[in-house]
């Protein structure tokens, strides 16, 4: 059975206060057992603060970039050693928005994923189509390019370690959120693509999330589609009565 998930990518928001502030209204309102695996993925300057609030509860942290490099002359960059050092063993990594700002092609990702599984990190990759794909009916193209050419070079048995998130670019931060039908559709696809290009055991087992515009009002009916396994949270993880409605939504 595989796992389901709720997220929160907090973006570039909150300082050391804000953070301390959203995560104890967090902890006060989450259930004891949730049903889903819990993550919150600050940013770096509050990943340490934010493990060492976490680590007695069952919400676990992730990191929302690494560079590919061991170490070195990298200014500004954080390594996978870095983060597991800090008790941070997930990252996400290719996020539209490092994509489109940062210039993160399908082959640097496919370092930064290889570097990953190499330090034996989870990884949330995210993947989508830009609206212009989408209406060109490219979607479908666009996103299995993503996937071949920035994870399909793993082996087998690193399939363990991989969570998807398919997050259409048109609907993150735009309250424009692909549909239960849109959402299972690419899903679907995307599991099918990987029981043809690895096994049906490995493509049953992922975990493949839904990111874009989830909210509390369209949340359990997104995650309750067959090929969708919970959700990569933007603006709603950032409120706590969102979040926690959120992960209440299976
Ligand atoms: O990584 C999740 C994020 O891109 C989705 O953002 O604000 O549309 O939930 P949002």
């Amino acid at each position: 059975m595989r796992k389901q998930i709720v997220a929160g990518n907090w973006k570039m928001n909150n300082d050391l206060a804000e953070t301390q502030e959203l995560l104890s209204h967090i902890k006060m309102q989450l259930v004891k057992e949730p049903e889903a695996e819990v993550m919150v993925a600050p940013s770096f300057t509050n990943l340490y603060s934010t493990f060492e609030a976490l680590k007695d509860t069952p919400i676990k942290v992730a990191a929302q970039n690494m560079h590919q490099s061991k170490s070195g002359a990298f200014t500004g960059e954080i390594s996978a050693s870095m983060l597991k050092s800090i008790g941070v063993t997930t990252v996400i990594l290719g996020h539209s928005e490092r994509r489109a700002h940062f210039h993160e092609t399908n082959e640097i990702l496919a370092e930064k994923v290889n570097t990953a599984i190499e330090n034996d990190m989870e990884v949330i990759f995210c993947f989508g189509e830009e609206l212009q794909d989408r209406k060109s009916e490219k979607h479908f193209e666009v996103v299995e390019k993503q996937l071949k050419e920035s994870l399909y070079q793993i082996s087998e048995g690193a399939w363990s370690k991989i969570i998807l998130a398919y997050e259409p670019v048109w609907a993150i931060g735009t309250g424009e959120t692909a549909s239960p039908e849109q959402a299972q559709e690419m899903h679907a696809f995307i599991r099918k693509n990987i029981a043809e290009n690895f096994s049906e055991e490995i493509a049953e087992n992922v975990s493949i999330l839904y990111g874009g515009s989830v909210k509390p009002n369209n949340a359990k009916e997104i995650f309750a589609k067959k090929d969708v396994d919970g959700g990569l949270i933007g603006g709603a993880s950032l409120k706590a009565t969102d979040f926690i409605a959120l992960v209440n939504s299976f």
